[in-house]
Protein backbone atom coordinates (compact mmCIF):
# COMPACT_ATOMS: atom_id res chain seq x y z
CA UNK A 1 0.00 0.00 0.00
CA UNK A 2 1.76 3.37 -1.25
CA UNK A 3 0.50 6.54 1.78
CA UNK A 4 1.83 9.85 1.66
CA UNK A 5 3.66 10.57 4.88
CA UNK A 6 0.11 12.43 6.03
CA UNK A 7 -1.53 9.56 5.07
CA UNK A 8 0.53 7.40 6.99
CA UNK A 9 0.54 9.59 9.75
CA UNK A 10 -3.22 9.61 10.21
CA UNK A 11 -3.06 5.75 10.17
CA UNK A 12 -0.41 5.37 12.58
CA UNK A 13 -2.12 7.56 14.93
CA UNK A 14 -4.98 5.65 14.50
CA UNK A 15 -3.36 2.45 15.23
CA UNK A 16 -1.86 3.73 18.10
CA UNK A 17 -4.71 5.77 19.45
CA UNK A 18 -6.78 2.58 21.90
CA UNK A 19 -2.63 2.14 23.42
CA UNK A 20 -2.09 5.75 24.37
CA UNK A 21 -1.30 5.67 28.24
CA UNK A 22 -1.17 1.52 28.28
CA UNK A 23 1.19 -0.79 28.00
CA UNK A 24 1.55 -3.83 26.24
CA UNK A 25 0.28 -3.25 23.29
CA UNK A 26 3.16 -3.16 20.73
CA UNK A 27 2.54 -6.43 19.31
CA UNK A 28 -1.20 -5.84 18.05
CA UNK A 29 0.23 -1.81 16.99
CA UNK A 30 3.51 -3.83 14.86
CA UNK A 31 0.89 -6.44 13.49
CA UNK A 32 -1.40 -3.17 12.41
CA UNK A 33 1.62 -1.28 11.18
CA UNK A 34 2.82 -4.60 9.02
CA UNK A 35 -0.48 -4.84 7.90
CA UNK A 36 -0.66 -1.22 6.82
CA UNK A 37 2.19 -1.17 4.46
CA UNK A 38 3.54 -4.74 4.31
CA UNK A 39 6.69 -4.32 6.40
CA UNK A 40 7.46 -2.45 9.40
CA UNK A 41 8.25 0.97 8.05
CA UNK A 42 11.01 3.09 9.89
CA UNK A 43 8.84 6.64 9.58
CA UNK A 44 5.84 4.82 11.20
CA UNK A 45 8.10 3.08 14.22
CA UNK A 46 9.01 7.07 14.71
CA UNK A 47 5.49 8.00 15.01
CA UNK A 48 4.80 5.15 17.52
CA UNK A 49 7.81 6.02 19.74
CA UNK A 50 7.09 9.58 19.93
CA UNK A 51 3.38 9.31 20.46
CA UNK A 52 3.86 6.52 22.64
CA UNK A 53 6.60 7.31 24.79
CA UNK A 54 8.70 3.81 23.77
CA UNK A 55 12.23 4.14 22.98
CA UNK A 56 12.91 3.21 19.42
CA UNK A 57 14.87 0.36 20.54
CA UNK A 58 12.94 -1.41 22.47
CA UNK A 59 10.21 -1.07 19.73
CA UNK A 60 12.95 -2.22 16.92
CA UNK A 61 13.86 -5.21 19.87
CA UNK A 62 10.72 -6.63 19.75
CA UNK A 63 10.47 -6.06 16.22
CA UNK A 64 13.41 -8.41 15.19
CA UNK A 65 12.43 -10.42 18.26
CA UNK A 66 9.71 -12.03 16.56
CA UNK A 67 9.95 -13.48 12.63
CA UNK A 68 6.65 -12.87 11.57
CA UNK A 69 7.62 -8.84 11.64
CA UNK A 70 9.85 -7.58 8.47
CA UNK A 71 11.67 -4.39 8.47
CA UNK A 72 12.17 -3.83 4.66
CA UNK A 73 9.25 -3.95 2.37
CA UNK A 74 8.62 -7.63 0.82
CA UNK A 75 7.98 -8.60 -2.79
CA UNK A 76 3.93 -9.07 -3.99
CA UNK A 77 4.91 -12.70 -4.61
CA UNK A 78 6.95 -14.69 -1.48
CA UNK A 79 8.60 -17.52 -3.08
CA UNK A 80 9.51 -20.17 -0.68
CA UNK A 81 11.75 -22.88 -2.00
CA UNK A 82 12.00 -26.40 0.47
CA UNK A 83 15.11 -27.10 1.34
CA UNK A 84 14.43 -29.89 4.15
CA UNK A 85 16.08 -33.57 3.66
CA UNK A 86 13.66 -34.80 1.26
CA UNK A 87 13.97 -31.76 -0.77
CA UNK A 88 17.75 -31.78 -0.97
CA UNK A 89 18.34 -35.79 -1.91
CA UNK A 90 15.97 -34.57 -5.33
CA UNK A 91 18.07 -31.75 -6.05
CA UNK A 92 16.19 -28.55 -4.57
CA UNK A 93 19.51 -26.57 -4.26
CA UNK A 94 19.21 -26.76 -8.55
CA UNK A 95 15.40 -25.37 -8.06
CA UNK A 96 16.85 -22.80 -5.99
CA UNK A 97 19.23 -21.72 -8.24
CA UNK A 98 16.58 -21.89 -10.88
CA UNK A 99 15.09 -19.18 -9.17
CA UNK A 100 17.63 -16.71 -7.80
CA UNK A 101 18.92 -16.70 -11.99
CA UNK A 102 15.43 -16.03 -13.07
CA UNK A 103 14.70 -13.51 -10.89
CA UNK A 104 17.93 -11.49 -9.59
CA UNK A 105 16.40 -11.91 -5.89
CA UNK A 106 18.61 -13.12 -3.34
CA UNK A 107 18.11 -15.40 -1.05
CA UNK A 108 16.43 -13.68 2.37
CA UNK A 109 15.80 -10.69 -0.46
CA UNK A 110 13.36 -9.07 -2.45
CA UNK A 111 13.91 -7.92 -6.21
CA UNK A 112 14.02 -4.35 -6.82
CA UNK A 113 11.13 -3.93 -8.68
CA UNK A 114 9.20 -5.78 -5.03
CA UNK A 115 7.92 -8.37 -7.75
CA UNK A 116 9.47 -11.19 -5.63
CA UNK A 117 10.78 -12.57 -1.79
CA UNK A 118 12.78 -15.59 -1.61
CA UNK A 119 13.39 -17.25 1.39
CA UNK A 120 14.51 -20.92 1.32
CA UNK A 121 12.45 -22.96 3.96
CA UNK A 122 12.75 -26.05 6.02
CA UNK A 123 10.21 -29.02 5.20
CA UNK A 124 6.70 -27.52 3.60
CA UNK A 125 5.51 -30.84 4.67
CA UNK A 126 4.91 -32.33 0.91
CA UNK A 127 7.96 -34.24 0.68
CA UNK A 128 6.34 -37.05 -1.23
CA UNK A 129 6.02 -34.03 -4.08
CA UNK A 130 9.95 -33.11 -3.45
CA UNK A 131 11.18 -30.96 -4.53
CA UNK A 132 8.90 -28.63 -4.03
CA UNK A 133 8.42 -24.82 -3.59
CA UNK A 134 5.34 -22.36 -2.66
CA UNK A 135 4.78 -18.99 -4.36
CA UNK A 136 2.50 -17.40 -1.99
CA UNK A 137 -0.34 -20.28 -1.09
CA UNK A 138 0.84 -22.46 -4.01
CA UNK A 139 2.74 -25.66 -3.89
CA UNK A 140 4.47 -26.73 -6.92
CA UNK A 141 5.91 -30.09 -6.52
CA UNK A 142 8.48 -32.58 -8.44
CA UNK A 143 9.50 -29.59 -10.05
CA UNK A 144 12.98 -29.64 -12.85
CA UNK A 145 15.21 -26.34 -12.87
CA UNK A 146 13.60 -26.61 -16.73
CA UNK A 147 10.11 -25.57 -14.98
CA UNK A 148 10.61 -22.83 -12.94
CA UNK A 149 10.33 -20.08 -15.50
CA UNK A 150 6.87 -21.25 -16.34
CA UNK A 151 5.77 -21.11 -13.06
CA UNK A 152 7.32 -17.25 -12.02
CA UNK A 153 5.57 -16.12 -14.93
CA UNK A 154 2.02 -17.05 -13.40
CA UNK A 155 3.28 -13.99 -11.06
CA UNK A 156 3.15 -11.08 -12.23
S1 LIG B 1 11.66 -31.88 2.70
FE1 LIG B 1 10.71 -30.59 1.24
S2 LIG B 1 8.61 -30.86 1.65
FE2 LIG B 1 9.57 -32.07 3.12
Amino acid sequence: MSLSAGEMRQKVLEIIAPWKGRRGGLIPILQALQGLMGYVAEPAVKIVSEELKIPMSEIYGVATFYAQFHLTPRGRHIIRVCRGTACHVRGSLKILEAVKEQTGCPENGTTEDLRFSLEPVACLGACGLAPVMLVDSQTFGRLTPEGVSGILAQFV
